[in-house]
């Protein structure tokens, strides 16, 4: 399975759903690829926003090997799965998206928990370290659904 995160920066959000779902389909011995990557270009190349690395760190995964990339229209043909973290993100990914093929493969990430409820995960960039606590929490639970829906138990 080759699975794509994707938030506003890929700063934020989409590298705790990188660094949380490859920690985990790892500890289940799933040969997944995992990656992730933002609809804005501003920080490409940097390294995740520190609070995303203290929370990853103060749960046991270490999320410093990543550096922000821009999504391209190359990932709909390389990725199985692509998941918006807000509906921005998803629909900006609509639009780069033309072919029905490509358009099926992306999802927000909250559906697999509250399907057709359109749920986000919300933007932490602005908040306080609380924000990036719920969010790895969020990510965390719809990472779980993840490998029941598409890992073997
Ligand atoms: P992310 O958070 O999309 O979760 O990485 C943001 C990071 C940077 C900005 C916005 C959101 N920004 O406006 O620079």
């Amino acid at each position: 399975m080759r699975i794509l995160m994707v938030c506003l920066g890929n700063i934020c959000r989409s590298p705790l759903a990188e660094g949380i779902l490859k920690h985990k389909a790892r500890q289940q011995g799933l040969d997944w690829f995992v990656d992730s990557a933002g609809t804005g270009a501003w920080h490409v190349g940097e390294l995740p926003d520190p609070r995303s690395i203290d929370v990853a760190r103060r749960f046991g995964i270490d999320i410093t090997d990543q550096r922000a990339r821009q999504i391209r229209p190359d990932d709909f043909e390389r990725f199985d799965l692509i998941f918006a973290m807000d509906r921005q993100n998803l629909r900006h990914m609509g639009q780069m998206a033309n072919r029905s093929e490509h358009r099926q493969k992306i999802r927000l990430l909250l559906d697999v928990l509250y399907p057709g409820q359109e749920q986000e995960v919300p933007d932490p960039y602005y908040g306080g370290p609380e924000g990036f606590e719920q969010v790895f929490r969020l990510v965390e639970a719809a990472c779980d659904r993840i490998l029941v829906e598409y890992g073997r138990f």
